[in-house]
């Protein structure tokens, strides 16, 4: 009796210790960070930019759920509900996160619990912060996650030089490059530290993801800076920024520059063709 009682308890442990390695590592738990570092957070607290997800699956079944955040556009293409929620959200897009399906499963197991509203985030912006961000934007200080400099798709007024980027114009959607502003299009200071934790827009969503993440105490001198740069704009004090003319000129001056530059290192290739033709 005491054989089989012993060898009943052996086989049970056996068996939890096969049940617990074999279910995913990512447990229900884990939803909340993994909403935060799949970059969700950024576009979907707040109800802003992109429906709140809380109890979804009130609304939605699951496997809908699933395909949509797997392949949201094919989605869009096919599926009517899809179509009608995007036209519900013109002016966002709801972009495709590569996940695996116990990550999926996790976040949507927290999210259909309630989203908590992001904590109040108390934005400082003393001179030492602003200026922190400025350098942050300005790629003066690296961002720790190793991610690119806003100022390679970005500007802002009053920078000095040639301003910055202008690939966020790529979009072809309402300008965005210049961020002069945007402390105001978005209303809270909040919103607007969400967006830039979470690289809320597509194209940054594809960058700060995984390692390349901003971090909370960047994501707070940026805002503040951007902050700090609308007030002085709305005060007047901002010069606008050098526009697209001086990228053109200063395009066509370096092009130019650079061809004499050529001319001049190769002067000597006709001669020695020549010469090795005659001499040969
Ligand atoms: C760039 C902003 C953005 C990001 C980031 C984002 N979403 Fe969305 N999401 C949207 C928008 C906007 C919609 C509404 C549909 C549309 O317009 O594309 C949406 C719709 C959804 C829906 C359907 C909601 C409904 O009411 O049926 C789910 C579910 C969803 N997103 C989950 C997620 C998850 C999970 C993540 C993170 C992995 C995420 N989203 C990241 C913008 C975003
Ligand atoms: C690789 C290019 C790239 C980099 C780097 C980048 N962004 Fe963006 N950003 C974009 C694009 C493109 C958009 C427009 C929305 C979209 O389609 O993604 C955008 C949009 C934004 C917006 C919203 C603008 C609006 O008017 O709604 C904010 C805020 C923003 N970026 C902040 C930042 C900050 C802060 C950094 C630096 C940490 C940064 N971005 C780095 C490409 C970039």
């Amino acid at each position: 009796m005491r054989q089989i009682i012993i060898k009943c308890a052996l086989h049970s442990l056996l068996i939890a210790g096969f049940v617990a390695l074999s279910t995913p590592f990512v447990r229900a738990e884990d939803g909340e960070a993994l909403y935060s570092s799949k970059g969700c957070v950024g576009c979907h607290t707040g109800g802003t930019l992109a429906p709140d997800l809380s109890n979804i699956l009130t609304r939605r079944d699951r496997g809908w759920v699933e395909r949509f955040i797997k392949d949201p556009n094919g989605m869009k293409s096919s599926d009517g509900d899809a179509q009608a929620l995007d036209a519900e959200w013109p002016a966002n897009n709801m972009i495709q996160v590569p996940m695996t399906d116990a990550e999926l499963a996790a976040i949507i197991d927290y999210v259909n619990g309630g989203v908590r509203a992001a904590a109040p985030v108390n934005i400082q912006n003393d001179a030492a912060t602003v200026d922190r961000g400025r350098r942050l934007f300005t790629g003066e200080e690296s961002l720790s996650g190793g991610g690119p400099a806003c100022i390679s798709c970005h500007n802002v007024d009053g920078l000095g030089g040639l301003g910055g980027g202008r690939l966020a114009d790529a979009t072809g959607q309402v300008p965005k490059a210049n961020l002069t502003l945007v402390a105001d299009r978005m209303i809270t200071a909040d919103a607007l530290f969400a967006s830039i934790k979470g690289a809320a827009f597509p194209v940054m969503n594809g960058i700060f993801v995984n390692d390349a993440q901003i971090a909370d105490d960047e994501a707070m001198a940026l805002t503040a800076f951007l902050s700090d740069t609308a007030l002085r704009k709305n005060q007047g004090a901002l010069e606008r920024g050098p526009g697209v003319e001086v990228f053109i000129i200063g395009g066509l001056v370096g092009l130019v520059v650079v061809l004499f530059a050529f001319d001049f290192i190769w002067r000597k290739r006709f001669v020695s063709v020549r010469s090795e033709m005659v001499g040969g």
